[in-house]
């Protein structure tokens, strides 16, 4: 065992801080040798994901590697045999929601270059996101200015507050596909105006796997003094977050689309001076601790412990694997996939021409198709699973490391006989 993964192994045991937990993690994780020849084949092996079938829909929710669910399920044994042993005289980790979770905190941290305090545990991006919504100060006539392309999960709770409160919410339209960055960064200068107060941004946008150029729009809007709230739903897990180097005021994300961990596991992070501003929407004991800033917003009443054991689990397999690795890997097969759809007639893609924009998510159609008949022929012809974009759009195609080339060699060949 390299000691890389020795340091790794002794911190999925110490993770939570949990002495039972770490003791029964019987179940340990076995990787390929780095240089494995057929890696790639054994990290899938690694997936619970049946081998009967074909999964590109990670955008929605990811596979789960199987030392994930097992960690899972160890937990939930433990919890139901076991649950009378807890004495209250120290916090052994039976229910999510009233534990700080502080090396948890620091190993999503160090992920995506953060202070671990300044780190909220949430359900997911639509709560993380309501939280930051409902609980900055704003006023009315105050304007938070967003995309068109946002997701319900990202940009409803600031619709519900400009409904309720009289803030200005508005949106600009950005192009499908977005040719470059500087296209983006033009139309976003152009729509800033006075009132704007609040830019609230996908940093990957769900509709057509767009990487934004969120480090400069964020030095753009920092300069006029306007907050930056981005979504990053569909960055954890597949391309490199740094918080430190992007620059915005609060960041939200999930792990269970591309980090494989558990659904319902999510955080946000706001910049230390916001966060202590900000309003608690879910309050508990720990509404007004200013000393554990993450923790005010982490207690949320009685939660599921057992996800968080499984998203500690997913934690080290990113990072086992390595991180940079599995970034690769996804724009890898993203860009051969790309490559593959542009040399086919009649077909189009929604995804950014300037192919720097893009990594593992695809968004194409085939002239004279609609999305649910592309993801239809898909499943009846070889149970493989993309996910329509409604009638104009075709399919969002998501290419993880559970995916491999011959994969994208069959459905190339499927487009290919639709567009035939
Ligand atoms: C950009 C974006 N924001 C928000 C969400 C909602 O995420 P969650 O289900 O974690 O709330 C999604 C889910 O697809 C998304 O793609």
């Amino acid at each position: 065992m390299n000691s890389r993964r020795k340091v790794l192994r002794s911190l999925a045991a110490a993770s939570l801080s949990l002495p039972w937990l770490s003791a029964m993690a019987g179940t340990q994780l076995k990787l390929p040798a780095e240089n494995d020849p057929n890696y790639w084949d054994k990290i899938r092996d690694a997936f619970m994901l049946s081998k009967e079938k074909v999964f590109f829909n990670t955008g929605t929710v990811g596979a789960m590697p199987k030392i994930v669910v097992q960690r899972v399920f160890e937990h939930f044994e433990k919890l139901a045999t076991d649950v009378a042993d807890w004495d209250y005289k120290s916090d052994i980790g039976w229910i999510g929601g009233y534990h700080p979770l502080p090396d948890l905190r620091k190993k999503i941290a160090q992920l995506i270059h953060a202070d671990a305090a300044s780190i909220a545990l949430t359900d997911n991006v639509t709560s993380a996101m309501s939280y930051i919504a409902m609980g900055l100060n704003l006023k009315p006539g105050d304007e938070v200015l967003a995309s068109n392309q946002e997701h319900g999960g990202g940009r409803s709770s600031w619709i519900v507050r400009s409904k309720r409160e009289g803030i200005l919410y508005r949106e600009v339209v950005l192009p499908k596909p977005i040719r470059n960055n500087d296209e983006v960064l033009s139309i976003i200068r152009k729509a800033i105006r006075p009132e704007t107060r609040v830019l609230m941004l996908s940093h990957i946008i769900t509709g057509s796997g767009a990487i934004l150029p969120v480090r400069e729009i964020c030095a753009e809007a920092r300069a006029k003094g306007i907050l930056t709230v981005l979504d990053g739903a569909q960055t954890i897990g597949q391309i490199k977050v740094d918080i430190a180097e992007i620059g915005c005021d609060a960041y939200v994300g999930c792990f269970h689309k591309w980090i494989g961990a558990p659904p319902g596991t999510g955080f946000m992070w706001v910049r230390p001076d916001v966060l202590k501003t900000l309003w608690t929407s879910v309050s508990s004991y720990q509404w007004d601790n200013h000393e554990d800033e993450g923790f005010r917003f982490t207690q949320r009443g009685t939660g599921n412990f057992s996800i968080l054991a499984g998203l500690d689990a997913a934690l080290d397999f990113h990072a086992e694997i390595g991180p940079q690795r599995v970034y690769d890997r996804i724009k890898y097969l993203g860009q051969y996939l790309r490559d593959g759809l542009r040399k086919l007639p009649k077909v189009k893609i929604y995804s950014p021409v300037d192919e720097k924009m893009c990594a593992g998510i695809t968004v194409y159609n085939v002239a004279g198709r609609t999305g649910a008949q592309l993801q239809d022929a898909f499943w009846n012809l070889a149970r493989m699973r993309p996910r329509s974009q409604g009638d104009e759009f075709g399919v969002r195609h998501c290419t993880h490391i559970y995916n491999s080339q011959k994969e994208l060699d069959k459905a190339l060949e499927i487009v290919k006989s639709l567009a035939a």
